[in-house]
């Protein structure tokens, strides 16, 4: 059976136990862990095409860096390598002239790239961003040693490149990138405040190990791991970086979800003129309203079930990335997705979108069960969960098989579950199957 997309660029090492072992623990080097033919050169130029034809194509994140490294070993904070925006028509000439190219978010201007991130972010179950952005290098150029605020799995598409690296990360979640600096020191790349956030602590590259890195080999790099590179023939790679979501943002969200419709709480605290104030204490319509909204979000948090629906549905939302970029028009086996339902026809989980559930209870206590695609949420009332369950573990089957999944206590009539499925259809998450069931697949079996 056909894996998901990280059983596919590593099937070598198991998920979960690259989860539980390496997952912001530790480096991890997988040699022929991809297939190579996952990007090119030729994608990489049409990506470029797309962005100099039509700037925001790729969404505002899409840009490019070019990047000098100064030689001379480790260099003073500040002067570690000149770094500027580039236009796609000036890649060619600046890779002549020695500097390192990344094209940041080029998932943005390549369908299957896009694709890649949003099913290894909901296989992971990542809920921060997940990204791809293309390096190009010349022989003998990289970057000098730094780290980065953010883990990333490095592909390496064409060339060979050569990586330093230390052992393990030097910082949990780091603020910002840092770059090791003369005299065994080092240095946050943007300002931060030097009470809360000391410098990173420096460690010495001639400790680092090498890995040698050629078309298809897999690297996974944890957020705050201090690494150097350098192309040791010009060299393309791939990374794929993981963002972290915050958990205060996370809760903002939660919080909109549950008030959204008060107007005190769009409203924001009272307007209270300050002209007359002497005691320095808050205006006491301030400290009402801090009050009252305090009461109701003490009652509100009090109320939510950490295992629950509300969590969960948020939860599972944010597993789910924005659609890739240009919709293709009219591919093969597409079919209308509003006709009838016939109990004969063979229908399957559309892979556009990672698709993921959850079942649980609404506010008032009654069964529901959610299915989850993009920024969609599909909510089934009763207790669907034997229903969805059976789809998503078959992915494809014969639509009148579908009957059997209900719960056995409580049986499903064709009509009902047409009704589903039909909206299913057109929701995108089913679609109809082309050509013959899976030999010895469910869909035999069910059929
Ligand atoms: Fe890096």
């Amino acid at each position: 059976m056909r894996g998901g997309p990280w059983s596919q660029l590593i099937g070598a090492v198991p998920l979960a136990r690259f989860v539980a072992e390496d997952w912001q623990r530790r480096p991890l080097s997988v040699p022929g862990g991809a297939r190579a033919e996952l990007f090119s050169r030729e994608r990489l130029d049409q990506a470029l095409l797309a962005i100099s034809r039509a700037p925001a194509a790729g969404g505002a994140e899409t840009h490019i860096r070019a990047m000098f490294a100064r030689r001379g070993g480790a260099a003073p904070a500040g002067d570690w390598m000149n770094v500027f925006e580039a236009s796609p028509a000036q890649v060619a000439g600046l890779l002549e002239a020695g500097a390192s190219i990344c094209v940041h978010d080029v998932h943005a201007c390549d369908r299957e790239l896009a694709r890649l991130a949003a099913s290894l972010k909901a296989e992971l179950g990542f809920a921060g961003r997940v990204g791809v952005s293309a390096y190009l290098s010349p022989a003998g150029e990289g970057l000098e040693v730094h780290l980065d605020a953010q883990g990333v799995l490095i592909v390496q598409i064409e060339g060979r490149k050569r990586w330093r690296m230390d052992d393990r990360p030097v910082v949990a979640c780091p603020p910002a990138n840092a770059l090791l600096c003369q005299g065994g020191t080092s240095a946050w790349t943007e300002p931060l405040d030097p009470g809360r956030w000391p410098p990173p602590p420096a460690r010495d590259p001639g400790s680092f190990h090498e890995i040698e890195m050629g078309p298809g080999d897999v690297l996974y790099v944890p957020a705050g791991t201090w690494h150097a590179t350098e192309a040791i023939t010009p060299s393309l790679g791939l990374a794929i970086y993981f963002a972290p979501i915050t958990l205060p943002t996370l809760l903002e969200n939660l919080l909109w979800s549950l008030f959204q419709d008060r107007p005190e709480w769009r409203a924001g605290p009272p307007v209270a003129p300050l002209l007359e104030e002497t005691s320095g204490a808050l205006p006491a319509a301030v400290a009402d309203y801090f009050s009252a909204r305090l009461a109701e979000l003490r009652d509100a948090l009090a109320a939510i079930d950490p295992g629950g629906l509300a969590l969960g549905s948020l939860w599972r939302r944010m597993l789910v990335a924005a659609p890739p970029p240009e919709e293709e028009p009219g591919g093969a086996g597409e079919t209308d997705a509003d006709a009838p339902i016939g109990e004969a026809d063979l229908l399957e989980l559309s892979d556009e979108l990672p698709v993921t559930w959850g079942a649980g209870v609404d506010r008032d206590g009654r069964p529901v069960t959610c299915i989850y695609r993009g920024e969609d949420e599909i909510g089934l009332s009763g207790d669907a969960r034997a229903f969805v369950a059976g789809m998503m573990q078959r992915r494809r089957f014969r639509a009148g098989a579908s009957v059997a999944w209900a719960d056995p206590a409580r049986p499903a009539r064709w009509s009902e579950v047409q009704a589903v499925l039909e909206e299913l259809c057109r929701r995108g998450v089913l679609r109809r199957a082309g050509g013959d069931p899976a030999p010895g697949g469910e869909v035999a079996r069910d059929a």
